[in-house]
């Protein structure tokens, strides 16, 4: 009793009033709306550093859980991108041919598809590999690496099995005389990518602000945009790519030099990029949406680095099963929200119509999707006027001891795990009376479809 007295006195502390109550615009047109593949995934072009390892794409497992995610982008990229070079003569070496077991009957995941025993030879692998990479990263000290058409059509298989669209990031750090970017590395790409009819779309370059750190070479926004008004001409020259989209500049933070970079780049080249592209928002789904961006790409999908959706072992990370919750339950089109009575740095809201791809809901029915940052429980009151509605609760929690930096997530209640190699778990909601508080505990994340909202933008 006396436990539960301060905890209660705690909470007020920390929260000031219990209950948030939230607002929703339901009757008006959406806010905005962003694309379908808003949250998309990055596999990085590190992971051709070594061309050994590009045959874990073919792991079924890595698959299954890029599938999930789908639709969207998967965006070959990254540091790397800058240093890799294609050579169309080269062989694959012969133990990467010896992984390929023909799998007719699995149609495309049938393709370039590896045996578990090699999936664990090069699990066991990787981790000397990473340390490799990230000493490099470290260093800032990069050298060129060959691609064969084999890493191409790996890559290939991987998105088209994930039903994921491809993008691929070219070298732009060829250059004539230190000047120019010089195509003909890109052509001979081109030419492979064309000649085996894979539909694909394009970028240029990763972090152009800081070429100079990575190799010395100095490009500015609009040299920059001439090099991409080359690609535009250059693209228009294949049937395949004459109308395939191209990205850019894939900029990192953005600093005050970058932003000179940007605009300079935007004036010179800005009219032939489909999707101005940079990086690092990552963690903010929801915000992002409501800012006006487009697409998120979340770096990285898998491979060297500190920020993953799935482990060194494909064990899907928290984040991957908020991924997946994201894409199954929030739609494009964004509504207005407001809460009262809480921090909104500390507890987020926001309001999306529910994924209409999704076959348990209806048209009008609307996804909440809450952030508690408060290291005690919100509970969060809906509008009167919904008060009458069934709600859906798929409530995430850091599952063990470690609490935030926990590596496994219970979805109400229950841990999520794949149930093998090719299935994920099913996402069990849980049903909540009409007129319920919607209760969140400390640094949980909550989706909540109100079903029959008859919300007039998600009709
Ligand atoms: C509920 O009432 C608010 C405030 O009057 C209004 O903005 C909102 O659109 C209403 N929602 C529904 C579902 O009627
Ligand atoms: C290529 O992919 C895009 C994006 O998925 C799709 O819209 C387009 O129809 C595809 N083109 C062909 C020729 O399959
Ligand atoms: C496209 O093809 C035409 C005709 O072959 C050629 O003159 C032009 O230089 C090519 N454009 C690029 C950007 O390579
Ligand atoms: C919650 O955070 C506040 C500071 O923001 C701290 O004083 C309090 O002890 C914390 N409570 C718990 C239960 O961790």
């Amino acid at each position: 009793m006396l436990l539960w007295l301060l905890l209660l006195a705690g909470e007020a502390a920390a929260g000031g009033s219990a209950v948030a109550v939230l607002s929703a615009e339901l009757r008006g047109q959406p806010a905005r709306e962003v694309s379908p593949a808003f949250l998309s995934l990055t596999i990085d072009a590190n992971l051709a550093a070594d061309p050994r390892f590009i045959p874990i794409l073919g792991s079924p497992k890595l698959r299954t859980l890029a599938r999930g995610l789908s639709p969207g982008f998967l965006r070959f990229g990254g540091t790397r991108t800058d240093f890799l070079i294609f050579d169309p003569e080269k062989d694959s070496t012969l133990d990467e041919r010896d992984f390929w077991e023909p799998q007719e009957n699995q149609g495309i995941c049938g393709v370039r598809s590896i045996p578990t025993a090699v999936e664990e030879l090069l699990l066991s692998q990787w981790p000397i590999q990473e340390k490799i990479l990230l000493t490099e990263q470290y260093w800032k000290k990069y050298k060129n690496t060959t691609i064969t058409k084999s890493t191409v059509d790996i890559l290939y298989s991987f998105a088209k099995c994930s039903k994921l669209d491809l993008i691929f990031g070219l070298n732009a750090l060829l250059r004539k005389g230190g000047l120019q970017w010089d195509s003909s590395n890109a052509q001979l790409l081109l030419d492979y990518c064309a000649s085996q009819h894979y539909n694909m779309s394009w970028e240029l370059g990763n972090e152009p602000n800081s070429f100079r750190k990575k190799s010395g070479i100095y490009i500015d926004g609009s040299q920059l945009g001439q090099d991409f008004i080359h690609l535009y001409h250059l693209l228009r020259n294949y049937s395949s790519y004459k109308n395939s989209k191209l990205y850019g500049p894939d900029v990192g933070q953005p600093r005050k030099n970058t932003q000179k970079l940007l605009k300079s780049f935007l004036k010179s080249g800005g009219k032939v990029i489909d999707s101005v592209t940079w990086h690092q928002w990552l963690d903010k789904l929801g915000l992002s949406a409501r800012m006006g961006i487009d697409v998120v790409m979340r770096q990285v999908f898998y491979g060297a680095g500190t920020y993953h959706l799935v482990d060194a072992n494909f064990e899907p990370l928290p984040d991957y099963w908020l991924s997946l919750l994201y894409k199954k339950l929030v739609g494009t089109k964004v509504l207005k929200v407001g809460l009262k009575g809480a921090d909104p740095k500390k507890l987020r809201v926001y309001l999306h119509c529910t994924n209409n791809h999704n076959p348990m809901y209806k048209e009008g029915d609307v996804t909440l999707f809450l952030l508690n940052l408060y290291n005690v429980t919100k509970h969060v009151q809906l509008p009167h006027n919904l008060s009458n509605k069934h709600i859906d609760e798929y409530l995430l929690l850091p599952h063990g001891e470690q609490h935030i930096l926990s590596r496994s997530v219970q979805l109400n209640g229950h841990v999520l795990r794949m149930v093998d190699s090719k299935t994920l778990p099913a996402l069990t909601k849980k049903p909540l009376p009409p007129g319920s508080a919607l209760g969140l505990p400390a640094f949980s994340y909550g989706f909540y479809v109100i079903k029959n909202a008859k919300a007039i933008a998600c009709i």
